[in-house]
């Protein structure tokens, strides 16, 4: 079709499903990086700009945390460009991320990328960072565009609600969880077996820890010689969450043991199924947090794999951000999954 021959109006803005196909041409105007679109593609949301069923325009943003999005990509077209159909795609996206409750978008793009730096501003975004030498470390072939060697990375957002919405907020502090009648405590030595056991159960439950079921080959003085290391240590702690006597989650905070990482927190975390989806999870994250702080301890990490929206859903209610996406990390069930590497700054 000729790029004349259609009315602004015709112009169709669409959300995909998930088994829709967005075209991988169109993603590399935007990104030559195939390699990170494979990454990113699955865990967006797409939108696309259709004229008589042709895509010409598309729109994928990450949701990084609860309330903040990411645009990933977002390309029109060459034959259609400056026609306003990005605007149209634009907008309406950011009428559904505000719908989804989102309080921050971002986008990041390159100091000689004139055009997208007007558009992004254009339609409320503000600069609010930038990455010095992004581009020259991390691309090996020189990238020109208007004349301009392109070296920095500019990362703009535009924001909803309050000016703080910029800076995490802990669900949690404002909004105290149902009182349970479980406990959670920390972990001591005589706690051993029955750690052990309830792991092991785990690992029987789910495909979503690391382990296969028979893989977990710690004995009991080696889980007693982790539980005294980190009783005495400033940066390890392991908390359990208990129902009438029996052990049935646990939390494993693995601090850094080096000078340059120990500010720096990995976690394991994991509760029985049949008690699962019923806030003990956040409870344990609470109790962890309040005491990395504590602490003063910085950083917070953890991996997830990309099919567990539970865990997804829980690490970003409490202000994890999606950082990476490790693909195909692991193989599940003999089916490759996704690794998705998230982490909260305290
Ligand atoms: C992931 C896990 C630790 C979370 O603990 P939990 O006690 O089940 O979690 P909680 O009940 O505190 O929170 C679950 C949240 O996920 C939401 N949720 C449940 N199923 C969901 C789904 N399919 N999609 C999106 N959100 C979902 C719940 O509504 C709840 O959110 P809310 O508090 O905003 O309502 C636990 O389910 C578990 O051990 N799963 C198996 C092992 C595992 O995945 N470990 C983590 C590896 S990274």
């Amino acid at each position: 079709m000729e790029s004349s021959n259609y009315s602004y109006d015709s112009v169709l803005i669409r959300a995909q499903s998930n088994h829709e196909c967005i075209p991988i041409a169109l993603l590399m105007l935007a990104d030559p990086d195939i390699e990170a679109i494979q990454r990113y593609k699955t865990y967006c949301r797409w939108w696309t700009a259709e004229i008589t069923n042709h895509v010409v325009g598309v729109c994928g943003v990450l949701q990084r945390t609860a309330q903040e999005w990411e645009i990933m990509n977002i390309a029109v077209e060459d034959s259609y460009e400056g026609q306003g159909i990005g605007s149209k795609l634009l907008d309406e996206v950011l009428q559904q991320l505000k719908q989804y409750k989102a309080k921050v978008v971002t986008v990041a793009t390159g100091n000689s990328s004139l055009g997208a730096l007007a558009f992004y501003q254009k339609h409320g975004f503000r600069i609010v960072r930038i990455e010095h030498d992004h581009f020259t470390t991390h691309y090996e072939q020189p990238i020109i565009e208007n004349g301009i060697i392109c070296r920095d990375q500019i990362i703009l957002q535009k924001s909803w609600g309050d000016s703080n919405s910029l800076s995490y907020q802990y669900p949690y502090s404002k909004e105290p969880y149902l009182a349970m009648v479980v406990s959670v405590r920390i972990a001591q030595i005589r706690d051993s077996g029955a750690l052990i056991r309830m792991k092991q159960k785990l690992d029987e439950q789910t495909t979503f820890m690391l382990l296969e079921p028979g893989e977990r080959n710690l004995n009991e003085a080696e889980q007693r010689d982790m539980i005294r290391y980190a009783l005495r240590s400033a940066n390890s702690n392991i908390f359990l969450a208990e129902h009438e006597g029996q052990i049935i989650g646990y939390l494993e905070a693995i601090g850094g043991k080096v000078a340059r990482n120990r500010h720096s927190v990995y976690i394991v975390v994991g509760v029985l199924q049949e008690y699962a989806n019923r806030g003990i999870g956040r409870r344990l994250f609470q109790t962890m947090i309040h005491w990395a702080q504590d602490r003063h301890l910085h950083r917070l990490e953890l991996n997830v794999q990309g099919n567990n929206e539970r865990a997804l859903h829980l690490y970003r209610s409490l202000g994890f951000r999606i950082e990476g996406i490790q693909k195909n990390a692991l193989v599940v069930e003999h089916r490759y999954v996704d690794l998705i590497q998230m982490g909260l700054l305290l």
